[in-house]
């Protein structure tokens, strides 16, 4: 019997089309052939690699394809097999671009996860029941729960420092939802909308889907920079507490700034709170909404606090503007589930979200601290007083080699490159340590700390 390992595959060099992707069409041959049968293993994407004297990404990547298309079955932790179908289907013309690779021994430092398996189930369940209890309603409230809007208000009020009341406030299913709310009531055809850049691409993608032309403004270490912001913008997206993804904190004078441009031009700013709940060794800073409530729309998420999966946010604004976008919310049948702002409701209620809070702040600080320990060292790091990732500063040349060593290491992690559109003024690794255990940070890590040095010498502070 053939063991796993002598696939009898050949790679060409020479050839124009990457290793990953020929190895890839060698294993669909095989398997359309019956040189490769289902619920037969395949080589493990080490001992493949080994073989074929080519790197593990490359196998890896050719796995990972044909998983997407649906060849390859995997069981976790037991390995890849070809899948068990009768008629294999084909392959899709073309091929939806695969979720990054997961190599064996994966530690996920990829940005905007948070960490979501310890919560408190008891509190969780009793939040449930409750939401059981109450009926379903015919018509839902466009502005979400009155209860709800009402415990958001005190949320703000306490956790952020903002003097809001329930007429502030709109419930949504998240930021993505508040954007494109915001989208409906300011942007269409004609319009032009600034996004950070780099930014969070969500916010083009649903601002261009509503019509409106994407201006990026650039961003420095500190957030987005004032001086240039185009007159004509409609509406202006920004992250001032804690820039996505280089990680800075708008400074006073320039948040100042921000809300007199706006002021002037009659844009309205777009401020994306995402993660301003947790913040290290600094002092809170404002939001751009406390400063200027009639400039600024604010929009709150669940998803770093608990979880994307719950699906709730807080649109905060002008009520003129809120009750603006509950109409239009209605003209558009969106809404956010009663049953789940319920939930969401008792969790407020009981001071359950707050336990959680500080128990993640402790946890998610403990692993900040561990990148800062490890990395500190071998690279500048930038953006690391707020939120769930932080900035590795390195040079553009170094960057790639890096995170491609880490990836056939196991380290999964972005550059600041796959966030930009225009040009890039600060290269680095953008390190999230939402998702991977403090165990899993320090490996991490120290991997990346060997292949910083490895790769590149960081000038002393004195040269
Ligand atoms: C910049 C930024 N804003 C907001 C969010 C959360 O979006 P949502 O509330 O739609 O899950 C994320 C999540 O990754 C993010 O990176």
């Amino acid at each position: 019997m053939r063991t796993s390992v002598d696939l009898p595959v050949s790679l060409s060099r020479e050839s124009a089309d990457p290793l990953s992707a020929q190895l890839a069409d060698w294993l669909r041959r095989a398997m359309l052939d019956g040189t490769l049968t289902p619920g037969e293993r395949l080589p493990s994407t080490r001992a493949l690699a080994a073989q074929l004297e080519v790197s593990r990404t490359v196998v890896t990547e050719a796995y990972q394809q044909l998983y997407a298309e649906g060849w390859l079955d995997g069981r976790h932790g037991s390995g890849t097999f070809v899948a068990d179908m009768e008629a294999p289907t084909p392959p899709r013309e073309t091929p939806p671009p695969p979720p990054p690779a997961r190599p064996e021994a994966g530690i996920d430092l990829t940005a905007g996860q948070p960490w979501v398996r310890d919560y408190d189930h008891a509190a969780w369940k009793r939040a449930w029941r409750k939401a059981a209890d109450l009926p379903p309603v015919a018509s839902p409230d466009p502005y979400g729960l009155p209860r709800l809007r009402e415990l958001l208000a005190d949320h703000l009020r306490r956790a952020r420092g903002m003097a809001v009341g329930p007429e502030n406030i709109l419930v949504t299913r998240g930021t993505g939802n508040g954007l494109d709310l915001c989208a409906l009531a300011l942007l269409g055809p004609g319009t032009r909308a600034g996004v950070e850049d780099p930014g969070y691409h969500v916010a083009r993608t649903v601002f261009a889907a509503r019509g409106a032309e994407i201006v990026p403004c650039p961003v420095d270490e500190d957030g987005v920079i004032v001086d240039g912001l185009p007159g004509d913008l409609r509406v202006l997206y920004t992250t001032p507490a804690h820039q996505y993804p280089l990680g800075g904190r708008l400074p006073i004078p320039r948040r100042e700034r921000l809300l007199a441009w706006a002021r002037s031009t009659g844009a309205t700013i777009v401020e994306d709170d995402y993660d301003a709940e947790f913040r290290y060794d600094v002092a809170p800073l404002p939001a751009l909404y406390g400063l200027d409530p009639s400039r600024v729309v604010l929009l709150g998420t669940l998803s770093k606090t608990l979880s994307p999966d719950v699906g709730v946010g807080w649109l905060v604004g002008d009520p003129a503007l809120v009750a603006e976008i509950a109409g239009l919310r209605r003209t558009v049948a969106d809404r956010t589930s009663g049953p789940v702002q319920q939930a969401v409701a008792t969790l407020l209620e009981r001071g359950d979200l707050d336990r959680h809070l500080r128990r993640m702040r402790l946890e998610y600080s403990r692993r900040r601290a561990a990148v800062v320990e490890l990395l500190g060292p071998v690279c500048r790091l930038r953006g690391d007083t707020a939120g769930l990732h932080l900035l590795a500063e390195l040079p553009e040349a170094v960057v790639p080699a890096v995170i491609e060593r880490a990836r056939e290491r196991g380290v999964l992690l972005d550059s600041t490159g796959r966030h930009h559109h225009g040009r890039e003024r600060l290269h680095g690794l953008v390190i999230g340590y939402g998702s991977a255990s403090l165990a899993d940070v320090r490996r991490g890590c120290r991997i990346l700390a060997e292949l910083i040095a490895s790769e590149y010498q960081a000038p002393r502070p004195s040269e």
